[in-house]
């Protein structure tokens, strides 16, 4: 209960520093670091100590990975079909998930996402900043942490007042793909946009769809920001990494990889299969595109007019990634080309015996 009062108490005061609008100009703020704004030297204090005490000094590890998965189950809880029809629809980006913890994260959309939560809020408290900018901060600082990543722009300034989002607005990996395609067209993202979004799946895996393998990625290469997860997922599935198979996996192509129902499905489908593969052929592209989409999402609920622009705290990504290739043990056979009117991408097949993928160190 004490604790409880706590955090409201600290929320409140999170809420009047968000809600003062900043006018101040470019500033010099501790470090020496400079900013377009002053509002904005905040996110330096928190940078420095989310990168040495949340990402383990600055690693794309799992926390990074679901600080990213973290943004997008914030902010999709938007639903102006739900507010048309008199109901709340949502707050989108409002923090709402880290205010409202207990409630949210009984929508099993949400399943897995209680420890990062929990690792973040006290940061959010810490520095006094508003439970929803923290959320798009970290998201975006965890990826600039990957081998190529994403420059991921941020806005700061979002109130921290919030209500639960309404359950059933995040799409579940069960779901087929029109269901899908309603639900973020309904938040605002149409069937290109959505493959932009699933970009973040480079740098992800799963720990409780199957908890019986925890950190097994969604691709080879789970710590680079590269194009590996377009070329996997439309690998024939043969196998089954952990125990059995649920309605929200699909047959992996590798061991040690996990491949979900809706990444299958979306790969396939004629109003996605394009733009994914188009992801292999020119990664200039999917950079931009993830940026672009990632600010959308972030802004969900929000007036970009209000909120002041904090993106130069968003450190530069370092580290080069590899040209898309198929890993070793299966070849250009075993594509399941889905896109009717341009053929798969030339990719390079690496030798040797069939690769196994490690699991992602969780905490790590
Ligand atoms: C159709 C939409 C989506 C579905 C159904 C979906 C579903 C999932 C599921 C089931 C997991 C595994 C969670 C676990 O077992 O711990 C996952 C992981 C992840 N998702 Fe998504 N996701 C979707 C879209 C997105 C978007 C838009 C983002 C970010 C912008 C995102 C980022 C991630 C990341 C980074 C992970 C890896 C987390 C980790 O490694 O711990 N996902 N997603």
């Amino acid at each position: 209960m004490l604790s409880r009062v706590v955090i409201s108490l600290a929320v409140l005061v999170a809420s009047v520093a968000a809600a003062v609008p900043s006018v101040s100009k470019r500033a010099t703020c501790s470090g020496g670091r400079t900013t377009a704004n002053a509002a904005c030297c905040v996110w330096f204090d928190v940078l420095d100590d989310i990168q040495e005490n949340l990402f383990h000094g600055g690693q794309c590890g799992e926390d990074a990975h679901e600080a990213l998965r973290l943004t997008f189950h914030d902010a999709i809880a938007f639903s102006p079909a739900l507010t048309a029809a008199g109901q709340f629809g949502g707050g989108g980006a409002d923090g709402s998930i880290m205010a409202h913890t207990s409630d949210e994260l009984a929508d099993p959309a949400n399943n897995g996402l209680d420890d990062i939560i929990e690792f973040q809020r006290p940061f959010a408290l810490k520095h006094n900043v508003s439970f929803g900018d923290f959320i798009q901060f970290a998201g975006a600082v965890g990826v600039s942490n990957c081998n190529g990543g994403p420059q991921i722009s941020f806005f700061a300034g979002r109130s921290n007042d919030s209500q639960a989002a309404p359950h059933g607005l995040v799409p579940l990996p069960s779901d087929d793909v029109t269901t899908i395609l309603n639900r973020v067209g309904d938040a605002g993202f149409n069937a290109v946009e959505l493959v932009w979004l699933l970009i973040s799946h480079t740098v992800g895996a799963q720990d409780s769809v199957d908890d019986s393998i925890p950190g097994t990625p969604f691709d080879s290469t789970p710590s680079d920001f590269d194009a590996q997860f377009f070329v996997e997922t439309l690998l024939n599935g043969t196998l089954t990494p952990g125990n059995g198979i649920s309605p929200d996996e699909a047959l992996s192509p590798y061991p040690g990889e996990f491949r979900l129902q809706s990444d299958f499905l979306i790969a396939r489908d004629d109003r996605t299969s394009c733009e994914w593969q188009k992801m292999i052929s020119d990664r200039a592209n999917m950079l931009a595109r993830f940026e672009q989409v990632m600010l959308k999402l972030s802004l969900l609920g929000f007036d970009q007019s209000t909120l002041t622009d904090c993106s130069d705290v968003i450190p530069t990504a370092t580290g080069t990634v590899a040209d898309p290739f198929i890993p070793a043990g299966l070849s250009t056979d075993d594509i399941q080309a889905a896109c009717s009117s341009t053929p798969f991408p030339t990719v390079s097949v690496l030798g040797g015996a069939v690769t196994t993928i490690p699991a992602v160190s969780l905490n790590s």
